[in-house]
């Protein structure tokens, strides 16, 4: 009898796998394919986080220590909003913890980013644009924040280099960006994709930082150029 339901259970989830990649390209099936074995996207549902990419930044966090109870963080490339709700937790900001400091989590994406509570969405907003710097100047709890988060990618053009060299510059704004709004000794957690530029942004990164590491989640696919700096002890620079 077990063996029949089995067989059953398997033709019937082997036929909405063939719905699911019935009219999809190559490219999107191999893609489908993958996230029907991704462990991590298992969890995202089993879990209701908006996507796999919460549990690069639950490691990290567990790891570092970077969201305490009562921080400010602005979550740069927040959509969908992973990323925020893991913020949201870890500072409290949505008061779910009565005897705990509460927190503030601003997210900021070109994209709209679906309300989620204890987050302010800047959705379509550019967080390279000075505009936007001001927006988050105002909202944030004296003006200052204690982490700044980046998970943003631009929209990937398959030129390996080029995507590269986009990153690392929308990562290289986000050091002016610090300099508005992140509080003295604050940290930064920022995405690139490794290349020829990256020790350009480490450079950079430890001009104004005291601490920078590279950090790569077991979450993160081992088969991508993506990578983490971890810059930490964050001293105004001299002018
Ligand atoms: C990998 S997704 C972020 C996922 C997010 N961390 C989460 O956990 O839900 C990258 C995001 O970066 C955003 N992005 C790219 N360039 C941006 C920019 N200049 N300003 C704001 N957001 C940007 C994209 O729209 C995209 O939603």
């Amino acid at each position: 009898m077990w063996t029949f339901f089995f067989q059953r259970r398997y033709f019937h989830s082997s036929v909405c796998l063939l719905k699911k990649l019935k009219g999809k390209t190559a490219a999107e099936q191999r893609w489908l394919l993958r996230q029907l074995k991704d462990p991590y996207v298992k969890a995202s549902h089993a879990q209701n986080f908006r996507c796999r990419s919460a549990f690069k930044l639950l490691e990290i966090d567990d790891k570092f220590k970077l969201l305490q109870p009562g921080y400010s963080v602005v979550d740069c490339g927040a959509a969908p909003g992973a990323w925020s709700q893991v913020a949201v937790q870890r500072v409290n900001s949505a008061g779910t913890g009565p005897d705990l400091p509460r927190g503030t989590v601003i997210g900021v994406d070109l994209l709209h980013i679906p309300p989620l509570d204890g987050a302010h969405f800047l959705s379509n907003h550019d967080v390279t644009d000075l505009a936007t710097h001001g927006k988050l100047l105002e909202l944030l709890p004296d003006g200052q924040a204690h982490v700044i988060l980046s998970d943003m990618a631009p929209n990937a053009s398959g030129f390996r280099e080029m995507d590269h060299e986009k990153l690392i510059a929308m990562c290289l704004s986000l050091i002016d960006l610090a300099e508005k709004v992140l509080q003295p000794q604050g940290s930064l957690l920022c995405k690139y994709w490794d290349g020829k530029l990256a020790h350009k942004l480490q450079e950079r990164l430890s001009s104004v930082f005291g601490s920078v590491r590279t950090v790569k989640p077991d979450a993160s696919r081992k088969d991508s150029a993506e990578r983490y700096f971890l810059a930490r002890m964050y001293r105004e620079p001299v002018k």
